[in-house]
């Protein structure tokens, strides 16, 4: 029988399902496992299942001896190194698609959120401060049916939040490697800056990414724009942005990732009331966490069988 390690349980009946292909080792806490765990645990294991809080790299990749696959229960790969894991032979699959409405819907929930106000008026109306009856220019927000949303990359999120925004008949531009053949205006990054009124970060997270949104490149979008990430926190210097939110040289910001995650109580964002937050929700719903699931062990299994797995990270 295959001997598989798994670093945390998953919804559904999916971990049950592999019992039954392989012998399990599973961390049982809802804690990321010590580090420690896994190298001690990945020793005689032909599989590993994990998820975005566990870093593969070189040193547990080489503590892996007879790893034949890595499969996160992720979409994204960056705690993965996945160029080193490939050259030892081992394959790297991930779960792509069955996130990508969850996360379209969250993010478009976040862009509401925060152009009109609704955190902050559920939170006035909690903390006793609505004591006045409605008046013209009581806690205006931006209307976000007809503006610009800009979308920064253009893979399977990128093309739902697009078809979301049709609905909203806003004006989408996008800045991405290249042109795709979608219904939105492909632009150079410095006109998705200097245009959008709600930009969105949908890229992934690499080297060429990481900081990608800097003071300078920040300092590029409207006064009245707002930023909206939920793909990972590096693509935005966070230092910057919230610099950038000091000064008033935008509107506001959505953000569900972070630089380090969970973020403390003492980070300076916490402090803007014009900047909604939530605790990297994206794929947060339990009929995508379940088929998150279902990808992830069969993508383990497939690939332990020598078979090919549903979706498999190629650089
Ligand atoms: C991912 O899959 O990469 C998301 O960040 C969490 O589901």
């Amino acid at each position: 029988m295959y001997r598989v390690l798994v670093t945390r349980k998953l919804p559904g009946p999916w971990i049950d399902h592999l019992k039954k292909e392989a012998e399990v080792e599973i961390w049982e806490e809802r804690d990321p496992p010590p580090r420690s765990w896994i190298l001690s645990r990945v020793k005689d294991k032909d599989g590993l299942l994990v998820t975005l809080t566990e870093k593969v790299d070189r040193e547990v990749i080489d503590a892996g001896k007879n790893l034949k696959v890595i499969s996160t229960y992720s979409v994204g790969f960056d705690h993965i190194d996945v160029k080193y894991a490939i050259s030892k032979g081992i394959r790297v699959t991930n779960t792509p698609d069955v996130l990508t409405d969850a996360t379209a819907d969250l993010i478009f929930g976040l862009l509401l959120a925060v152009a009109r106000r609704i955190v902050e008026g559920d939170r006035l109306i909690r903390s006793g401060q609505w004591n006045l009856p409605w008046y013209p220019e009581f806690m205006l927000g931006k209307e976000v049916s007809h503006s610009t949303l800009g979308i920064l990359g253009m893979g399977r999120i990128g093309r739902a939040v697009l078809n979301r925004a049709k609905g909203f008949n806003m004006r989408v531009i996008y800045h991405s490697r290249r042109p795709h053949d979608v219904d939105a205006e492909f632009v150079d990054l410095d006109t998705l800056l200097a245009e959008s009124d709600f930009l969105v970060v949908t890229v992934d997270l690499n080297p060429e990414t990481y900081h990608m949104l800097d003071y300078s490149r920040l300092t590029k979008m409207k006064s009245t724009a707002y930023l909206i990430n939920a793909s990972r926190g590096p693509v935005v210097k966070e230092d910057d942005l919230v610099k950038v939110l000091s000064e008033s040289k935008i509107a506001g910001a959505a953000l569900d990732v972070f630089e380090r995650e969970p973020i403390g109580s003492d980070n300076p964002l916490i402090k803007f009331p014009n900047v909604v937050l939530t605790p990297h929700l994206g794929s947060a719903t339990r009929e995508t966490r379940e088929r998150m699931a279902e990808v992830a062990v069969k993508n383990l299994i497939n690939c332990l069988k020598g078979e090919s797995p549903l979706y498999e990270v190629r650089l």
